[in-house]
């Protein structure tokens, strides 16, 4: 087999908050394959966003070890983290994340020129990006003027602009009606159907079955791993 695109062995997280400990991740330990498309599900309070974070490096693990493509995460000082997440990964949020101020061709400009990329780079980027996943009209459209399902779309051509190794995706669909979610998941399901390694955290059933595997919390263990198809 080759080498996992994630591999995770023993993670805990617990977060003090004075003289008490609470550990919401008990010992995890997971192998990603690349072009793999996984859903973490669980209940509310079980640790997939705590989870989805240490292995998106937006937090640091309190014991346990992270590899991404062989290398040891853990290991990479603050700023070569910083560099490695804007360089290698990215992430889709629940709320959008999307700067009010910017249209949304700005939104997905941002972090490409944030990486060093000249306008002209930069630009074509975000322009491809933004055209992948149907957004060809929108461009100058602030947050604002775009409906939900619109502002989710222009997170993820934000997220994927600079062809990231793995996209991080936390709960996307929950602030969307059901038929504006299933155009969020049928881009998620087309990027992954062209090779994109997909990590999604969702609390529905129903759209955790349209990824190729399950990975099931309960209290900050994993009580189920099974492949869907
Ligand atoms: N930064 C933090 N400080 C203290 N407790 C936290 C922090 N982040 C998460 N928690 C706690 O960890 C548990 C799991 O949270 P979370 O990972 O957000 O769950 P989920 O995403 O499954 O709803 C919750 O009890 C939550 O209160
Ligand atoms: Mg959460």
């Amino acid at each position: 087999m080759s080498q996992p695109i994630i591999k995770a062995e023993n993670l805990i997280k617990s977060f003090k908050s004075g003289s008490s400990e609470l550990v919401v991740l008990k010992g995890l330990d997971l192998s990603v394959s690349a072009g793999e498309f996984l859903a973490i599900t669980g209940r509310s309070g079980s640790g997939k966003s705590t989870m989805l974070y240490q292995l998106g490096l937006l937090d640091r693990p309190t014991s346990g070890t992270i590899e991404i493509e062989g290398l040891d995460v853990g290991k990479l000082s603050d700023e070569e983290r910083t560099r490695f997440r804007l360089n290698e990964l990215g992430y889709v949020f629940q709320d959008y994340a999307l700067l009010p101020e910017l249209s949304a061709f700005e939104n997905v400009l941002l972090p490409l020129l944030m990486q060093g990329l000249t306008k002209l780079a930069a630009g074509e980027k975000a322009k491809l990006a933004l055209e992948k996943i149907g957004l060809s009209s929108r461009f100058n459209n602030l947050p604002s003027q775009l409906s939900g399902g619109e502002q989710q779309r222009v997170s993820i051509a934000r997220a994927i602009a600079h062809e990231p190794k793995i996209i991080f995706a936390d709960e996307p669909t929950a602030n969307l009606d059901a038929e504006t979610a299933k155009v969020v998941l049928d881009a998620f399901l087309s990027l992954n159907a062209d090779g994109q390694t997909i990590v999604m955290v969702t609390h529905e059933p129903e759209y955790a079955a349209l990824t190729h595997r399950i990975v099931h919390l309960a209290e900050g263990i994993i009580e189920e791993d099974g492949k869907n198809h």
